[in-house]
């Protein structure tokens, strides 16, 4: 069988690596793919938004499955355009990827079908939201609700950060259109943890879990980031809880989904705090997470182009995924000045020498040198019997990696950072 990847990141090069394991697999493209991943997928000039022209190059490959990696091209509703050109896609529709695109629609959502999550109020008005502030106790969370690339969350320790954040969205509009509306949320204490499982319409089965480190800075400090790194599966979750997770967000999920006449089929993505009463959801993204996805794929004992072209055909089998023993780190190499103004065009040195899968999520080829090409530049996993020697593995073929202004935090799945 012949598949596409659309997308371009280091989420769609571990995706790459994954498919290109299945017996079943003959050619594998991607729409627009990337240096760093060419040996695994052809790249196939396109532009991933258009569904006309990755129409175009699925019928000239001979392409029987879509796997559509990223949330822009979901929420424009491409999906919904290869399926209407009779192609296999996984991935949801425009209507369903909403749970991703608006995250006033998602609270609407979790809030109708009963799904546990934190609870919250829109507004489009900033006075009003203002005036709503003290109703969430000191710290509140203020959430724009369109897509802004992992910037449109705030967590504030005070009501005039919070009354900062609110003129920036409602007034200031730094982020357009996706801040014209807000979600104030109450801010939830505990551990944070991700599950990711694959739906086909009717049923699901869960990935192995993980957790991600979305702050720039060791110890959770500084900034919120696309994800500094992943480990997997996620120290925190216990299969009492896997089981809690699975009966009250997925089980009402699907339930809600098929009560709003949603045919889902694709990943769907729970972010969760464990919290003293139990798990709530933080909010779903409608595709796989990045970085966790490069940390989930290498612990998968499943033929996943098997997997997901049952989902995208609506066969998926009932029974549990099969994983690995042993745990998965994802160590991410980021550039100067990410995630304000990443410095770009640095050469990239050690590739060869990583002893590890290193996945390229922001990277340019000239001949046979490297250099940096965006925020995040390498995702470097490692898989070992226990997270320690995972660990070791990760930052040992890190260490030889290197390139001007090269950061990444050292805490990976450390304890410390992972509240285990
Ligand atoms: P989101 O995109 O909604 O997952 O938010 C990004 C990050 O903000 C999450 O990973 C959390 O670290 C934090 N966050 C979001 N909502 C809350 C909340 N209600 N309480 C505490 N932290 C939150
Ligand atoms: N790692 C978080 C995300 O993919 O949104």
């Amino acid at each position: 069988m012949n598949a596409l990847i659309v997308g371009s990141g280091g989420r769609e090069h571990a995706l790459a690596w994954a498919l290109r394991k299945s017996p079943r697999l003959e050619r594998l493209y991607a729409a627009p793919g990337s240096a760093g991943m060419s040996a695994l997928a052809e790249p196939a000039a396109c532009d991933p938004l258009d569904a006309e022209a990755l129409a175009g190059v699925c019928r000239e490959r001979k392409v029987s499955l879509v796997v559509i990696g990223p949330e822009a091209p979901l929420a424009l509703g491409v999906a919904d355009g290869l399926r209407e050109r009779g192609f296999s896609v996984f991935g949801p529709g425009r209507d369903a990827a909403r749970l991703e695109s608006s995250k006033a629609h998602a609270k609407d959502f979790m809030a109708r079908h009963g799904l546990p999550t934190a609870r919250s109020k829109v507004f489009t008005a900033f006075e009003e939201a203002r005036a709503a502030l003290p109703s969430f106790g000191d710290s509140v969370v203020v959430k724009a609700d369109g897509l802004a690339a992992g910037k449109g969350v705030r967590v504030c320790a005070s009501h005039s950060e919070a009354e900062a954040a609110l003129s920036d969205f409602l007034l200031e509009k730094v982020h357009g259109e996706a801040g014209r509306k807000v979600v104030l949320e109450e801010k939830l204490e505990g551990t944070e943890a991700t599950l990711m499982a694959i739906l086909d319409g009717k049923s699901c089965r869960l990935l192995p879990s993980s957790q991600d480190h979305k702050r720039l800075l060791e110890g959770d400090q500084g900034p919120n980031t696309g994800g500094m790194g992943a480990v997997s599966p996620a120290p925190a979750l216990t299969q009492a809880l896997l089981s809690r997770i699975r009966g009250e967000i997925f089980d009402r999920a699907l339930e809600g989904l098929r009560k709003d006449g949603l045919d889902y089929r694709g990943v769907l993505y729970a972010g969760l705090m464990l919290t003293r009463e139990g798990p709530k959801l933080l909010e779903f993204n409608v595709r796989f997470g990045d970085p966790e996805t490069q940390a989930v794929l290498p612990l998968l004992d499943a033929d996943l182009l098997e997997l997901l072209h049952s989902a995208a055909e609506g066969r998926l089998e009932d029974a549990p995924l099969r994983a690995y023993e042993g745990s998965s780190v994802c160590v991410v190499l980021a550039s100067e000045g990410y995630p304000d103004q990443p410095k770009t065009g640095r050469p990239i040195e050690g590739l060869d020498a990583a002893d590890a899968l290193v996945f390229h999520a922001g990277t340019k080829r000239a001949g046979k040198s490297w250099s940096t090409a965006g925020g995040r530049v390498l995702g470097v996993c490692a898989v070992g019997p226990d997270l320690g020697s995972a660990r070791r593995k990760a930052y040992e073929a890190a260490g030889r990696i290197h390139f001007e202004g090269m950061h990444f935090r050292k805490d990976i799945g450390a304890c410390a950072s992972c509240a285990c």
